[in-house]
């Protein structure tokens, strides 16, 4: 049997999960959860500690169609200045909630296109940035880029601050991909903006590209693919399109009839995987690639990967504050994510100074989960031992949740590591494997799957007793769980979650 008919055999092929970019994923936030705990949460930062910060800049000049990013177009720069002008008023009434001597070890800026910002007014928000937060000796300053709207002024700007990482969007060079995809960026442009970068000192450089876009073909896509090999990025990331025009309208500019199918988008990834594995490349977790020397193949390779809006990281802060329109900030206590409509946030900050609204606290048993699925999605496994020594209170719920694992996937998992590993075939469902002991999923189909998911799912169990339903320990088929939810799609499928800095939904 091939790779995709033993995935699909498991009813798994085309599940829609969320890219647990956290957990619970902020499609589970609640409204003003993060507006109640947003100050209290910040006044907790223990003085002196390392923070990291992300900087939302919900702004593009042209809108891409396949984007689902959470951005708005504008022809003009006055909304953009407007809204630095309130984003710095933010920082300032960040700083004060936070005690002295924090340190920032880590600054994204993201988008939207940050690079849309005139030198100017990038010099006045990082201005206020690096007074507001003193930067760590070896700060890792990072910027999404958009090759097609990168002034070489903004990036001596962005340089004379300390970028020393970049971010580049690539998608795919085909001309009737990019045609049909409404974004045109030739092979030179973004190897120009390559080399300034480079030019300027920054040699840390990543590049994003898109899998299963309108017209893409395992011809044309291996031809991209050469195109940036010889870009000699030092960080890859290949995610798969999402098509959702119901949350992103842009999208209906594409013609769902031109996109691969399923089958196909798996060849995508596997053209990908091939070419970056063979040119030397570490595959990191299920969309990244990283060369050996670089920070997250290191952390990889150490065991120290984690996961955050961005995707994967070698960043271990424990708190990132969220700046700007719909911005999340991740505490130890749990979650605030600011308004996320534009509007809506500058009203927040002119009417109470903080822009939290939707949050969620974590809660005792949401601690493990959260682990347990960073664990599987970020090094294939369920490393039993380790949890044990973390959580030794929680001995029976590890033990119970180790064993349903292997009883539901048992070909799946092979024992290792002190517990359980995910075969090589079966990584690209590591997602949907790490959905099973997500509570908020078990609760909404009523499927439990091990102590985990199940003390959520206590009120559904209950419901499905009276109905007559199967006992815990009899999981229903997966099929039987996902055929509820959203229409199957793609191989590596849509968030149900929305996340800073990924793709989201739109707010214009
Ligand atoms: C926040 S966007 C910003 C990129 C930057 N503005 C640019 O255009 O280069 C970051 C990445 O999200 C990814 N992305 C956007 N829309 C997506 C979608 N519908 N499905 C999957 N990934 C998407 C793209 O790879 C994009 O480079
Ligand atoms: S891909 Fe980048 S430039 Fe295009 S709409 Fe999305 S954020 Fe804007």
């Amino acid at each position: 049997m091939n790779i995709p008919e033993q995935l699909r055999k498991h009813g798994l092929f085309d599940a829609r999960v969320p890219r647990y970019t956290s957990y619970p994923p902020a499609n589970h936030f609640r409204p003003g959860e993060g507006h109640r705990h947003q100050s209290d949460w910040l006044n907790a930062v223990p003085a002196g500690s390392e923070i990291s910060v992300y900087i939302h800049i919900p702004f593009c000049k042209r809108l891409c169609f396949f984007c689902a990013c959470r951005t708005q177009g504008t022809k003009t720069l006055r909304p953009v200045d407007a809204y630095v002008e309130v984003l710095r008023r933010e920082i300032a009434n960040v700083r004060k909630c936070l005690p002295s001597g924090v340190k920032m070890a880590r600054l994204h800026l993201g988008g939207g296109t940050p690079t849309i910002l005139s030198p100017a007014t990038m010099a006045l928000l990082l201005d206020k940035v690096f007074a507001a937060f003193a930067p760590t000796t070896d700060i890792e300053f990072s910027v999404e880029i958009d090759p097609t709207e990168a002034a070489p002024e903004l990036l001596a700007t962005l340089v004379d601050f300390g970028l020393n990482r970049a971010s580049i969007g690539v998608q795919d060079f085909a001309a009737d991909v990019q045609d049909a995809i409404g974004r045109h960026q030739s092979f030179e442009q973004t190897d120009r903006v390559i080399q300034q970068l480079r030019g300027l000192g920054v040699d840390n450089i990543n590049l994003d590209l898109l899998y299963g876009l309108p017209h893409q073909t395992s011809d044309s896509f291996a031809a991209t693919l050469q195109q940036v090999l010889s870009l000699c990025p030092d960080r890859l990331a290949i995610y798969g399109y999402a098509h959702v025009p119901w949350m992103s309208k842009r999208q209906v500019m594409i013609d769902a009839a031109s996109l691969p199918d399923t089958y196909a988008r798996f060849d995508l990834t596997k053209l990908a995987q091939q070419a970056f594995v063979s040119a030397g490349y570490d595959e990191i977790g299920i969309d990244h690639f990283a060369l050996p020397s670089d920070g997250l193949a290191i952390a990889a390779r150490a065991g120290r990967l984690r996961r955050n809006f961005q995707g994967y990281t070698d960043d271990t802060t424990p708190t990132l504050v969220g700046l700007g329109a719909s911005a999340i900030s991740r505490f130890p206590q749990g979650y605030s994510q600011n308004a996320a409509a534009t509007s809506a946030y500058l009203d927040r900050i002119a009417s109470s100074g903080l822009a939290g609204h939707n949050g969620y606290e974590m809660q005792p048993q949401d601690i493990l989960t959260a682990r347990v699925i960073e664990d599987l999605m970020c090094c294939f496994g369920f490393r039993e031992t380790r949890l044990l020594a973390d959580f030794p209170e929680e001995r029976e719920a590890i033990h119970a949740t180790g064993i349903a694992l292997m009883r539901q996937f048992p070909d799946a998992f092979f024992i290792a590591k002190g517990g359980l590993q995910i075969r090589e075939d079966f990584k690209p469902l590591v997602r949907v494997i790490a959905s099973r002991v997500d509570g908020f999923l078990a609760q909404n189909s009523g499927a439990c799957l091990g102590d985990l998911a199940e003390r959520r799912c206590n009120k559904s169990k209950a419901l499905r007793a009276q109905k007559g339903a199967s006992p815990l320990g009899l999981w229903p088929h997966p099929r039987d769980i996902f055929g509820q939810m959203k229409s199957a799609g793609p191989y590596i499928a849509w968030p149900q979650d929305v996340a800073v800095g990924e793709p989201a939904a739109v707010d214009a």
